[in-house]
Order: C-alpha cells, then sequence, then structure tokens
C-alpha cells in the first residue's frame, strides 16, 4: 500500500507515462467521457504532467460537443492490478499549429488513412470501417492523404481534478507537476497532507476516508485558506 499523496501522484504519473508508450498497457486505451454524458474508448498519444494527448476526427460527434462544454473526464483501468485512474480536465481541439503538425508527421500513412472517407458519425445501412473501399488494408500515398490533413485534429487535456482511490498502489516523488489542479478528490488512507501547501491552485479538497487527522486539516487550512476543505 502506498500512503502519502507524493507516491500516489508518481505512480499516477509513472502509469500514464507507461500508458502512452505501450500499446499493450490495459491503460493504453482509457474512456473518455464529454459532459453530454457520452462516453468512448480513445488511444492516449502523449502524456506529460498534468495533460494527455490524442487524436482525433474533426468530424467526430465530440468535436461540437467540446466546443458548447470543453469539460471532459478520463478513466484509466488496469484490471490486472486492480488500479483505476479517474481524472477530469479542460479539452481543447487544434487542427492546426505545433503540436497538431508533429502528430500528423509521427503518424504512418497507414494509420492517417483513418481520417480519409466520411468522417465518424456518418449513417450507413451496412457495418462499416468507414475508409473508402480503396483504402482497406492499404496504405495511401503522401498524395492521396492531403485531403485527409483537413480531418486530422489533436485533443489536449489539461489535467484539473484527479481522484484517488483506496486501491491504489506503489512508488515515490513531488507534486511541482501539478501546480494547476483545482480540485483533489482523496479516498485512499493517505496520512501526509503537507505536499498539498504547495497546489496554490486548489480550490477544493474532498477528503473520504484518508488518515489525516483533525490537526492535519487545520494545518493545511491554515496554509491554503481559500481552500475550501471537505472531510469525512
Ligand atoms: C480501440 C479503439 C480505439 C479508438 N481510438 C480512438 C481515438 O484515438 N480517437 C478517436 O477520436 N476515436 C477513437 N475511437 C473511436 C471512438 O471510440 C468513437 O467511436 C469515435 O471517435 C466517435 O466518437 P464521438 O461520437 O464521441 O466523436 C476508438 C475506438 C476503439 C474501439
Amino acid at each position: 500500500m502506498i500512503d502519502t499523496l507524493d507516491a500516489i501522484l508518481d505512480d499516477a504519473s509513472r502509469r500514464l507515462t507507461q500508458a502512452a508508450s505501450d500499446r499493450r498497457s490495459p491503460m493504453h486505451t482509457p474512456v473518455v467521457a464529454t459532459g453530454d454524458a457520452d462516453a468512448r474508448v480513445m488511444v492516449l498519444r502523449a502524456f506529460s504532467e498534468w495533460s494527455l494527448r490524442f487524436h482525433t476526427d474533426f468530424r467526430a460527434p465530440k468535436v461540437d460537443v467540446l466546443a458548447g462544454d470543453p469539460r471532459v473526464g478520463v478513466l484509466f483501468y488496469d484490471m490486472a492490478e486492480n488500479v483505476q485512474i479517474r481524472l477530469r480536465g479542460i479539452a481543447r481541439i487544434e487542427r492546426d499549429g505545433p503540436v497538431a503538425d508533429a502528430a500528423w508527421e509521427g503518424g504512418t500513412n497507414f494509420a492517417r488513412r483513418c481520417y480519409l472517407g466520411e468522417g465518424p458519425g456518418t449513417v450507413t445501412q451496412t457495418a462499416s470501417s468507414g475508409l473508402p473501399a480503396a483504402y482497406e488494408g492499404v496504405e495511401p500515398t503522401d498524395e492521396e492523404l492531403i485531403p485527409a490533413r483537413a480531418n486530422f485534429a489533436v485533443m489536449l487535456v489539461e489535467l484539473t481534478e484527479l481522484y484517488i482511490d483506496d486501491g491504489y498502489i506503489k512508488d515515490v516523488t513531488p507534486l511541482s507537476g501539478l501546480s494547476k489542479l483545482k480540485v483533489l478528490h482523496l479516498s485512499s488512507p493517505v496520512a501526509d497532507l503537507r505536499p498539498l501547501y504547495g497546489l496554490t491552485a486548489l480550490t477544493e479538497l474532498r477528503l473520504k476516508g484518508a488518515k489525516a487527522t483533525p490537526a492535519d486539516i487545520s494545518a493545511l487550512q491554515a496554509a491554503l485558506p481559500a481552500l475550501s476543505i471537505t472531510a469525512r
């Protein structure tokens, strides 16, 4: 059992780094939920403390949803280790610019062919991959892919909330990267609240079942007077 906040956050960071780089990681394909109570599987392309990068077709229905409400929840689950990581953040879609360009350049033509065709959400009479028949299992040329680039976008999620639940496991390091964290839900048996003192952007802390004593909570409140703390 890991029982300091630093250790838990380092563990989450390590797992997300692995999830982005390892196609076989069970956390490589999290579920991303949007504010319209819809959810879908997406491939995690990159993680850096504390933001996520996904790729999407610009014509996908979630792009419109995010334009109206950029909040997302992202759920990662490793069944073998019995660990879930629950995050919330603010998403933005970028079609152009250095991040989108680099992400497009980083793909293979075979992968890029997914951005040809009529786009996600198109209604068909029969089950379909959405790809034009000519590109089923076939790698397009650079020239054939020119129209696909306009359909490609990155979805960047700035993480603002992290849930730390019971059942969480292992490791060690500091909290500096979480300087933008606004809300923390803590229901693991965390004893040491001192790492939270530096989180000046934190507006809300919900403690459920943490081992923190009333004195620990008072000390935290003194360090961060504007912080709303709920403990039960
Ligand atoms: C294994 C798997 C991986 C997927 N990866 C992505 C992805 O990285 N990006 C994406 O936009 N959709 C991905 N999809 C498709 C989405 O789950 C979803 O069906 C599609 O994006 C349309 O979603 P929307 O209606 O929410 O826009 C994936 C689906 C599966 C089954």
